[in-house]
């Protein structure tokens, strides 16, 4: 059984603590798309754990996790990650399957997206830094490198000087920086080699037989749906797809294997880097959401823009991923803010857009009407039903649900495992 579990919002929502939370009722958890541009936050028993590539679900014993196909994979990042976690005592290379095509981002990716972002001037997107676009735009070029690649020397160093054949030559003419030397980044990365080499397999064989055999599997989203290439907010958005769409593709298994499609959605909405925001709060109430829900980047340190909850941003996402039931997170945030709103219309020029739209021209100039409601007081963090939250607040979570027309199922009221629970 496959439940794929994917951010409503523009990433952030709280994946990597609802992941976890799930995992215990789960045989694996599989990454399945994005790279090391996420940074999902995971708190047990106080101790904070940050993962970027490996999936959310590795610090439950037995679970067996798998990097899939989608992922675009730095190794340096990776290993740095797998190291940390084993000297704090948990299993990983045993529990984690890498799949064998999936692509590398290398030094020059990352260094190729810096420059990239920064030629855009005003129009840049900022990006995270980690060579996503510019590992995903290889694959599509059809000269990408993966895992498999890496595996055989020849090939590895054959496919380097092609790669870097072309983009020497960018570096070098247009953008005027240093160019990259094939056999000096072959060097750097052969110590790779033997490291991936346990865990490069077939994934998708290996999520066949398990679905086969009637485990359940956890497909871990990353970034959110409106960062993807398709139908996030182009251009400001990532190079991949969370949507649950992506799930197929990035893990190499059919739409039917799916059984169950969870979105994740904070009580309120961020944003980081650049891009449309329709319900943003640039005044006092935005920094008292930031500051209240720490909001800032877990892989980058930036800010977070904050603003309301979007009900018709939400409610496409609703659509686009076929979400089945919804969980709400960080309601525990809005305590203490007297009055909330929630954005239920988009309007242009005057008149109701029924649909997303796909101009960022109009999504620049949109007009949100509000419903405003009364918040609470009483701090709801060590709250553990529904039956004890505040009127208020079980107003406010039943005019998500009306609006989003998606189910609540969970709610989070805290960063920690057990802060969290089924209505
Ligand atoms: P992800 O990328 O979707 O996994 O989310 P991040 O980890 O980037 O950001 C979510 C942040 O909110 C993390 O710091 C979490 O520890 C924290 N968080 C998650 N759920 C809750 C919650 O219900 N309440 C509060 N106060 N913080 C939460
Ligand atoms: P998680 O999984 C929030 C944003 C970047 C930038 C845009 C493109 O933690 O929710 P990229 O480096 O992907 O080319 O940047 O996407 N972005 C995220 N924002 N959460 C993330 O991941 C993000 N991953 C990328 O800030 O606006
Ligand atoms: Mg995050």
């Amino acid at each position: 059984m496959v439940t794929v579990l994917v951010g409503t919002q523009w990433g952030d929502e709280g994946k990597g603590k609802v992941i976890d939370f799930l995992a215990a009722e789960q045989d694996i958890v599989a990454r399945y798309q994005g790279g090391a541009n996420a940074g999902h936050t995971v708190y047990v028993n106080g101790k904070k754990f940050v993962f970027h590539l490996i999936p959310s679900g590795i610090l439950r014993k037995d679970i067996i996790c798998i990097l899939g196909n989608g992922v675009v994979i730095d190794p340096v990042t990776l290993f740095d990650e797998i190291e940390s976690l084993e000297n704090q005592g948990f299993d990983v290379t045993s529990r984690l399957i890498i799949a064998e095509n999936a692509h590398l981002t290398l030094s020059f990716h990352k260094i190729l997206d810096q420059i990239e972002d920064q030629k855009r001037g005003a129009g840049k997107l900022g990006t995270t830094g980690r060579g996503i676009g510019s590992t995903y735009a290889d694959k599509a070029d059809r000269s990408g490198i993966r895992v498999v690649d890496l595996l055989n020397e020849e090939v590895f160093h054959r496919k380097l000087a092609i790669s870097l054949e072309l983009k020497n030559h960018l570096l070098r003419e247009y953008y005027q920086e240093t160019p990259f030397s094939a056999e000096q980044v072959a060097k750097e990365y052969q110590k790779f080699r033997e490291k991936f080499a346990p865990m490069a397999k077939n994934s998708a064989a290996f999520l066949h037989t398990a679905i086969s055999e009637g485990k359940k599997i956890l497909a871990e989203g990353a970034q959110g749906t409106f960062l993807d290439i398709d139908f996030g907010t182009y251009p400001f958005v990532t190079a991949s797809n969370p949507i649950s769409g992506g799930a197929c593709t990035g893990l190499g298994i059919g739409p039917k294997s799916i059984q169950r499609i969870i979105g994740i959605a904070k009580a309120y909405t961020t944003r980081v880097g650049m891009g449309p925001f329709p319900t943003e709060l640039s005044d006092t109430t935005g920094e008292t959401l930031r500051t209240a829900g720490n909001e800032f980047g877990a892989t980058t340190g930036r800010p977070r823009r904050c603003g309301w909850f979007d009900a018709p941003l939400v409610r496409f996402a609703g659509k686009l991923n076929g979400l089945d039931e919804l969980v709400v997170t960080k309601l525990d945030v809005l305590s203490n803010i007297p009055s909330l709103k929630i954005g239920v219309e988009y309007r242009y020029k005057g008149m109701t857009l029924e649909a997303y739209p796909f101009n960022s021209e109009v999504f620049d100039h949109l007009e949100v009407v509000y419903k405003e409601m009364p918040g609470w007081n009483e701090d709801i963090s060590s709250a553990s039903s529904y039956a004890e939250l505040p009127q208020n607040a079980k107003r406010y979570l039943q005019k998500i649900e009306e609006t989003t027309e998606v189910p609540i199922t969970y709610i989070s009221v805290g960063t920690g495992r057990e802060q969290m629970f089924r209505i």
